[in-house]
């Protein structure tokens, strides 16, 4: 499935930013924001965006962080970095083309690990997404910070029924619409309903090693800041 998701990522590239920005009404934009202002409480020298694509996230860590840290931008798709390496530069944001569960890194390497909107893709099953999560606690500092904004799971019935209804309705047709790819968004269609609720995502964070897990919901649950510490 890596090299279908890779492809998937190759074909969506281009209208990639479009497509999240009109399927959230651009809270994504909100929501990576305060993702980015939250981890940068972690403090410290170097900090990694991994699966960054076209590195909107990589993009605020970096203006937060000023110039004394250091943005290490990881991903396995070339032209999702194509279109990230077209942005006004940063000078400190450097992009690594790396698959995210072997990461080229020493251990306790960085201060901050953040993905965005990316650990459905690390999950065909919770193994497999267990072992990704060991490897960014493998590269973080000790006392280093883990930050993961991701769709999530409504708590309130009502809401996650006609969230999964949204979902179904729109991400396969519009992402098709605007992207012309269908298989991309068929597939991410369907690992939005299949993610793990808050309390799921923090005792599989616990269960691979890391502590003082806390988490955010956002917009009535449907996207969620989970923050972790090694
Ligand atoms: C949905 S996009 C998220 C991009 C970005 N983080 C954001 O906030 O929009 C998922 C990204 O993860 C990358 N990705 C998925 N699986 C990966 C893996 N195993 N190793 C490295 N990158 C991966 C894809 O290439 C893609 O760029």
């Amino acid at each position: 499935m890596k090299k279908g998701i890779q492809s998937i990522f190759s074909e969506v590239a281009e209208t990639y930013e479009l497509v999240n920005h009109v399927l959230t009404f651009g809270l994504d934009i909100l929501w990576r924001k305060k993702a980015a202002h939250i981890a940068s409480k972690a403090g410290g020298k170097l900090w990694m965006d991994v699966c960054s694509g076209t590195g909107e996230m990589a993009f605020n860590l970096s203006r937060q962080a000023g110039e004394k840290i250091n943005v290490i931008s990881v991903d396995f798709c070339h032209p999702m970095f194509v279109k990230a390496k077209k942005k006004k530069k940063r000078a400190n944001i450097h992009f690594t083309l790396s698959e995210a569960s072997s990461l080229p890194f020493p251990d306790e390497t960085f201060d901050l690990v953040t993905i965005s909107f990316a650990t459905r893709n690390i999950n065909p099953n919770k193994d497999t997404l267990s072992n990704h999560l060991k490897e960014f606690y493998r590269v973080l500092k000790p006392e280093g910070r883990f930050v993961n904004l991701e769709t999530s799971q409504p708590s309130v019935k009502i809401i996650r029924k006609l969230f999964h209804f949204y979902i179904k309705l729109a991400v396969k047709h519009i992402g098709f619409l605007l992207s012309g790819s269908k298989a991309g968004y068929k597939y991410l269609s369907f690992t939005i309903p299949r993610f793990y609720s808050p309390g799921e995502f923090s005792s599989i964070l616990h269960n691979a090693g890391y502590s003082r897990v806390t988490c955010h919901p956002l917009f009535f649950g449907i996207s969620a800041i989970h923050t972790a510490k090694k």
